[in-house]
């Protein structure tokens, strides 16, 4: 059961105003374990590239889509405010993800997460990291955990249907 009511959720691209509210939720989404930290000024200079849902003007759900290159961009830093979890939000934001994707002509999109299932619905499959070296070149090598991560990697082509 929601534990708020919830209004019709609507997803447009973010505005330097939202720079806040989505470090906020993204900080949540680390904390909770899920997500790996984006800084306030990451995300000013990148908010071109996310969308945010809201009710009734508040957003209460982020993603963004990090171009990695002409064919291939990764849906990244996706976090839905707790009290709007398990109502569709998360999947809309995917999906528009996957439209905006589109729109730009990259046939490909991918995530690596620990929510597996929930990317599955959306019509994501797994796969390897090894997929991607140009993520594992740019992000992987650099980051602290990158021994240990458990986060896996989730395929789907912006043509295939959920
Ligand atoms: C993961 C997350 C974005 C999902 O958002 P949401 O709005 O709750 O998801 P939805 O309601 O659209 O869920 C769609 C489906 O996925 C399932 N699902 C949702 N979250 C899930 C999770 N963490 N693991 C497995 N399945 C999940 C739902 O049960 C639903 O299934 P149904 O269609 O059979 O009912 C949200 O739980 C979140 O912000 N978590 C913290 C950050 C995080 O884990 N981000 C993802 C890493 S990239």
């Amino acid at each position: 059961m929601p534990s708020v009511a919830i209004n019709p959720i609507l997803i447009r691209r973010a505005a330097p105003a939202d720079a806040q509210v989505i470090a906020d939720l993204v900080d949540l989404g680390e904390r909770e374990g899920q997500l790996l930290p984006r800084s306030l000024s990451a995300i000013r200079a990148s908010i071109g590239d996310w969308l945010v849902a809201t009710d009734n003007e508040r957003v209460v759900g982020v993603g963004s889509l990090v171009e990695m290159g002409p064919t291939l961009s990764e849906v990244r830093s996706l976090a839905v405010a707790p009290a709007y979890r398990q109502n569709g939000v998360g999947a809309k934001i995917v999906d528009a993800l996957v439209d905006e994707a589109r729109a730009r002509g990259i046939p490909t999109v991918f995530a690596l997460t620990r929510a597996v299932p929930f990317f599955e619905k959306q019509g994501f499959v797994v796969t390897v990291k090894a997929d991607f070296p140009e993520k594992v070149w740019r992000d992987c090598i650099v980051c602290p955990v990158r021994d240990a991560c458990d986060e896996v990697a989730v395929v789907r082509s912006v043509n295939s249907k959920t």
